[in-house]
């Protein structure tokens, strides 16, 4: 325990741009939400069960080998005697284990069931999640908001307000993993999962896709960002706004809107050029994300600088190729990016 708090502390220093405790352990014995946390008593009754048979088993055949061995100084050599049909005794290895086994698949059934029939009420918060190789595009349908990676919430400290995900894909299957808010969920193309989260305390959740989807699998990292209410609708307002239109930035949007990033990425705000392009994150409101590539590196000027200038080198194989701009060329595209806030 004492280790554990020390590197929950290491690990929460840097804090997070919207100010909230990240809860960087991805530990699914410490949950922050209804489906997690009944995955995990469940998990532990099935630990304790077999845990007992695997120690009484242990300990019978321990105490058979050490009772039952030929002494050193023995001579007999002849095998010992055979006993054969004990009802009591077969009616019991028989009947337990079947008991138990019973056990088991009714309490899973039951949590299962409990976690996946829920049905979301009209008033919940609904977002559409679809895996991308390597990023996750987020949806608010309710609220017409697009953005990427980031996927913001209302925490909910009576559980009463989950929010609904429903998970698709865009190319290969993914696996949508929370370890403190909720299993592993596929994404898979041509299908449509469901899943729900109630994450009981504001802070920043980090996950990542949890099903191998090529070269970048193991940095396509989640984050959801469970916020007061009240931040939270803050925080759908300004994802609603258009990006700002800055004089001072012309330059920037202008090789911005001249190159092939509009054909991957919608600004909202910059005109006919990137409007409805989604083969790559929605760039409207970039800086309001606290990480660039995904999860792999911090969202900074210097970083987003250099993602820009060759994002090959933050994240080989991904998608986005270096645009080769000159210096002054990257200097306008990023004070132009800087803006979209
Ligand atoms: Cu997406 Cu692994």
């Amino acid at each position: 325990m004492p280790l554990a708090f020390v590197i929950s502390v290491l690990l929460a220093l840097p804090v997070c741009a919207a100010d909230l405790p990240e809860h960087r352990i991805t530990n699914i014995f410490k949950p922050l939400a209804t489906p997690a946390e009944s995955e995990k008593n469940i998990a532990l009754l099935v630990f304790a069960i077999t845990g007992v048979i695997f120690v009484g088993v242990t300990a019978l055949l321990a105490y058979t080998i050490w009772r039952f061995r030929q002494p050193h100084n023995s001579q007999q050599q002849e095998e010992p005697p055979q006993v054969y049909g004990s009802n009591q005794i077969e009616v019991a290895w028989t009947v337990l284990p079947i008991l138990i086994v019973f056990v088991l698949i009714g309490v899973s059934a039951r949590v299962i069931a409990a976690v996946e029939n829920a049905s979301p009420p009209q008033a919940a918060l609904k977002v559409t999640i679809i895996g991308h190789q390597w990023w996750w595009e987020v949806l608010y349908p309710d609220y017409d908001i697009v953005t990427a990676n980031e996927i913001h919430m209302p925490a909910t400290r009576d559980g009463k307000n989950a929010t609904y995900l429903q998970l698709q894909s865009a190319d290969v299957i993914h696996s949508f993993w929370l370890p403190q808010l909720a299993g592993k969920t596929d994404l898979i193309p041509n299908r449509i999962n469901y899943m729900w989260v109630d994450p009981r305390e504001p802070g920043v959740y980090v996950g990542n896709c949890a099903e191998y989807c090529g070269t970048q699998h193991a940095n396509m990292l989640l984050r959801v960002v469970g916020e007061e209410p009240k931040d939270f609708k803050q925080w759908t307002l300004n994802q609603q706004k258009r990006s700002v239109d800055e004089p001072s930035t012309k330059d920037g949007q202008a090789v911005f809107a001249s190159l092939a990033c509009v054909n991957c990425h919608n600004i909202t705000g910059l005109g006919k050029a990137s409007a409805g392009s989604k083969f790559g994150p929605d760039l409207t409101h970039l800086m309001s994300r606290q990480t660039l590539g995904s999860g792999v590196i911090k969202n900074t000027r210097a970083n987003l600088r250099a993602w820009v200038n060759d994002p090959q080198v933050a994240k080989p194989g991904c998608l986005m190729p270096s645009m080769k701009l000159t210096p002054d060329e990257l200097t306008q595209v990023i004070d132009y990016l800087e803006t979209l806030r």
